[in-house]
């Protein structure tokens, strides 16, 4: 491949002649093919995976013209370190803009190497993942989407009790976990209500194991199994095998009461939840699910007992969860003018919390009518 060219280029050792005899810094080349290396590792996992995830495809489209980038520096030097032999001295002039084309390079490859931690590629042989061969284990420390404080809900009242009332429910005798889907547009405030709902006392006190897992768009039965795990039992699980790991969870749950909240759910593939649910579907002793979502055909595919439609936040709530953040510890009485022209902002946020918060916060530190 392109790749195992430049690297077999840069190992040669005529990079180095070329550097050290224009003296240019030799660690460069060195630099270069230790990053180019490192990702080269995970090439292989990327490809297969970068049909799953749109963000390995984009990784992808990125490195592929930092090596394109690679490929037609190392041509041109070869040319130069060519043309060098013919001539008496060399030109000074081509050699150093090479050398501040590959630190260009370097930045931009290191930076490849970073989101390839954040995506989760690993390299090695390992195969975590039954389908794809991608350990997604490091992102175990993504961090969910939390509010920053629990205490400032705006509104939803109403909401928040129907999902208490359906959480402390009984069961129907059915084999099958109870389900609650909130589905609504992103921004809408899905994952703030259902911490809202699992920070509640009640809810603590009602359920013997809680536990909330950020799915998102990387589907991974054994990552989320292994996760799942961890989080029910305040253990830590790093299994391989999913056989071995369902039935490790189906002994840690059955004849508990436990609440799993499966965090920003993409993946509306029927068997993939078939296969995640299993342990959960031997008998559920008032435990229950509650599942956030954008899409109205996860909620189906998850065979909801309950589908909360997240609708746009009611107009006083937007104000005043707008007011909190763009008069952060000022009173707004104060601005009169501002007042009027902020309820205009908030008219066109169209009842979107995470529009309205955006917005005040951005606004906050500037308290003049002409910023605004
Ligand atoms: N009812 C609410 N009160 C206060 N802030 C909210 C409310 N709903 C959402 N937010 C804020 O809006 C932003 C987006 O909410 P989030 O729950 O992440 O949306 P979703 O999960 O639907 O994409 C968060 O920053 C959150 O703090
Ligand atoms: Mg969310």
């Amino acid at each position: 491949s392109f790749f195992e060219v430049i690297l077999e280029r840069l190992a040669s050792g005529d990079f180095n002649d070329y550097f050290s005899r224009n003296n240019l810094d030799v660690e460069l080349v060195d630099k270069l093919s230790i990053t180019l290396n490192s990702i080269n590792q995970v090439l292989e996992e990327a490809e297969k995976m970068q049909y799953k995830s749109t963000y390995v495809k984009k990784w992808l489209d990125d490195l592929k013209d930092a090596i394109y980038e690679a490929d037609q520096i190392s041509d041109e030097i070869a040319t130069d370190a060519q043309l060098n032999k013919l001539k008496a001295e060399s030109d000074s002039v081509t050699s150093t803009t090479f050398e501040s084309r590959i630190k260009e390079l370097i930045g931009m490859l290191e930076l490849l190497v970073k989101q390839k931690e954040i995506l989760g590629l690993k390299g090695g042989a390992r195969c975590a993942s039954n389908e794809g061969g991608i350990s997604w284990k490091s992102l175990k420390k993504l961090p969910t989407t939390l509010p920053e404080d629990k205490a400032n809900l705006h509104g939803r009242d109403v909401e928040k009790e129907e999902i208490i009332k359906f959480l402390l429910s009984d069961n129907d005798g059915s084999n099958r976990v109870p389900v609650l889907s909130i589905v609504g547009l992103g921004g809408m405030g899905k994952t703030t209500l259902a911490e809202v709902v699992y920070n509640d006392y009640r809810i603590k006190e009602h359920f013997e194991r809680i536990a909330w897992v950020y799915v998102s768009e990387y589907f991974d039965v054994v990552r989320l199994t292994n996760e799942i795990i961890s989080r029910l039992d305040h253990s830590l699980a790093d299994g391989e095998d999913l056989n071995q790991l369902q039935q490790e969870l189906h002994q840690r749950i059955t004849g508990k009461k436990y609440l799993l909240v499966l965090d920003d759910v993409r993946n509306g593939k029927d068997e993939c939840w078939e296969q995640l649910l299993l342990p959960f579907n031997h008998g559920s002793f008032g435990s229950k699910i509650i599942v956030t979502t954008r899409d109205k055909e996860v909620a189906s595919v998850m065979k909801s007992a309950q589908i909360l439609h997240l609708k746009q936040l009611e107009e006083s709530d937007c104000w005043s969860l707008f007011v909190r953040h763009a008069f952060y510890g000022k009173n707004v009485s104060e601005y009169p003018n501002l007042e009027s022209i902020g309820r205009k902002i908030v008219d066109k946020c169209g009842g979107s919390p995470l529009a309205v918060r955006t917005l005040g916060d951005l606004l906050r530190m500037k308290f003049s009518a002409d910023e605004w």
